[in-house]
């Protein structure tokens, strides 16, 4: 039995949704399957360009692991629809559960604790939770330009992503658990990234192998990947809240501290090893995703001239000469926020998700599936549908922040829009990482000019999230 079906006890193994009318990718090979045409690197990049040419749901499988993927706006519409499907642990996700456990991103739906974290931590995710945030963002985007400041001093570039994902991750270890991981302090990659990075790339592997038709000792290598690497981030963890509980409560008013304070009658609401998990699961989503989203915003910022004047002039217009800006001064970036929404459009950093039928249905009016069967849904479809074009804007393969003025945002359908996932599974972050994200963009853009090399092309690298590859600007002082 799969685990999921022993999680849910049902008596079918999940499979993916099964149709013999779904296409499938030509020069298939008997019992291997798509392996002349799948790159396994590149997975959902992979998947995405299949669709181009086998249309909006079609099925591939390797080496004996089958995969059924919709990119067709309708059929991604529909499968949204939380009545009848729900989240699903695709392979990949079942496998990160050896480092993440049941925290909330890779929780089973019936899994206890699933509900229990999700209505205990909700309130560090409201508005005012992000007031409290916010002068702790500001710190670590102080401590971002003071390393930039020195690249620009030193005509040197900036290794986007690596920038990024040490600004997100200073900043989610400081807000969620009061714990910086020094990311400034040095320019080599920080341990935790590394070991995360091996541990995503080893799930995303294993996920793939356990299904596949490889003796078990393949899948078992990078078991044992995923299970040293994991031990690394588990043991972080671990340090982390004990030092916290060797302070003592009461000093934080953070994720971290609502996860350790026992109830009414003095009990614990969470296990220590779900505490474990859950604080697992933030640090790692709550800094790699904003950290590509990051990424690819200053990619198209420095390949759209007129868009980074806009967006500075934006900046100088709403936070004027005050060094630190207010809470209040971040949502008023609109044009820049419309620059982040845009960004997330085409390259969204999470590129789909996985659904699951409640029940016996028919997806789309067409495709018969049974209670438990699985379809991987990217959003790529979805991000690209024609209505997100219309008198005054760009096509929509086009970087184009307009689309999300008020105006063509009232006139468009909401649900073409799902970077953060969907349904009652959504990102929990979300606010979070706009708050963050345009706090950082608003920084950068407002200090410097951003030059990319012109040579360079968009290359996308893949750990379960998107991010660009190799991306190098150089940042000028204005
Ligand atoms: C631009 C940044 C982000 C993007 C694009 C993003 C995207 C997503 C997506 C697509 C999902 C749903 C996954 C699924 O259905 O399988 C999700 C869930 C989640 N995200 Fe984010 N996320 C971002 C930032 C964050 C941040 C900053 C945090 C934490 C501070 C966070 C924490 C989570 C958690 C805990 C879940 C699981 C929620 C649940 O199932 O209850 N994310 N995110």
């Amino acid at each position: 039995m799969t685990a999921v079906a022993r999680r849910t006890g049902r008596s079918r193994p999940a499979n993916a949704l099964r149709d013999p009318r779904l296409p499938r990718p030509p020069r298939r090979i008997p019992l291997l399957g798509d392996v002349l045409t799948f790159r396994g690197e590149e997975p959902t990049q992979s998947a995405a360009d299949y669709a181009n040419h086998l249309g909006p749901i079609y099925e591939f499988t390797f080496l004996g692991a089958r995969y059924v993927v919709a990119v067709g706006a309708d059929i991604v519409t529909d499968l949204n629809d939380e009545k009848r499907f729900c989240k699903h642990l695709g392979p990949e996700m079942v496998a990160l559960r050896i480092m993440a456990g049941d925290g909330l991103f890779t929780a089973y739906n019936d899994e206890p604790n699933w509900q229990l974290a999700h209505t205990l931590l909700m309130p560090a995710f409201t508005q005012a939770a992000m007031r409290r945030y916010h002068p702790v963002m500001v710190d670590v985007a102080d401590e971002l330009v003071a390393a930039w400041d020195a690249h620009a001093r030193g005509g040197t570039a900036v290794d986007v992503s690596a920038e990024t994902t040490r600004v997100t991750l200073e900043t989610i270890g400081r807000c969620a658990a009061g714990h910086s991981f020094g990311a400034f302090r040095s320019t080599t990659t920080q341990p935790f990234v590394e070991h995360m990075v091996a541990a995503l790339r080893g799930s995303d592997k294993l996920g793939v192998f356990r299904k596949t038709y490889l003796p078990r000792i393949v899948a078992d290598i990078y078991e044992r990947t995923v299970r040293k690497h994991s031990a690394y981030l588990h043991d972080v963890a671990d340090r982390i809240i004990a030092a916290r509980r060797a302070e003592g409560l009461g000093h934080h008013d953070d994720l971290l501290e609502i996860m350790l304070t026992p109830d009414a009658d003095g009990r614990p609401v969470l296990s220590e090893a779900n505490i474990r998990y859950q604080l697992i699961n933030f640090l790692v989503a709550g800094h790699e995703t904003t950290s590509g989203a990051l990424s690819f915003a200053l990619y198209f910022l420095s390949r759209n001239p007129d868009v980074f004047a806009r967006a500075r002039a934006e900046v100088d217009e709403v936070w004027g000469d005050a060094r630190r800006p207010e809470f209040e001064q971040i949502a008023k970036l609109r044009y820049v926020r419309r620059v982040l929404d845009e960004s997330l459009r085409l390259a969204p950093t999470v590129p789909g998700y996985y659904r699951e039928a409640r029940q016996d249905t028919v997806l789309a009016g067409r495709y018969p599936i049974r209670r438990g069967e699985w379809v991987l849904a990217l959003t790529a479809g979805l991000h690209r549908d024609p209505r997100w074009t219309g008198p005054g804007l760009k096509p929509v393969d086009e970087f184009d922040p307009d689309r999300f003025a008020p105006e063509h945002l009232k006139a468009r359908a909401g649900n073409l829009y799902k970077p953060f996932g969907t349904g009652e599974r959504s990102c929990i972050g979300r606010q979070f990482a706009l708050h963050e994200a345009v706090l950082v963009l608003g920084t950068l853009i407002r200090r410097y000019d951003l030059v990319a090399d012109p040579g360079y092309t968009l290359a996308v690298a893949e750990r379960l999230t998107l991010m660009p590859k190799g991306f190098l600007l150089m940042p000028l002082r204005r």
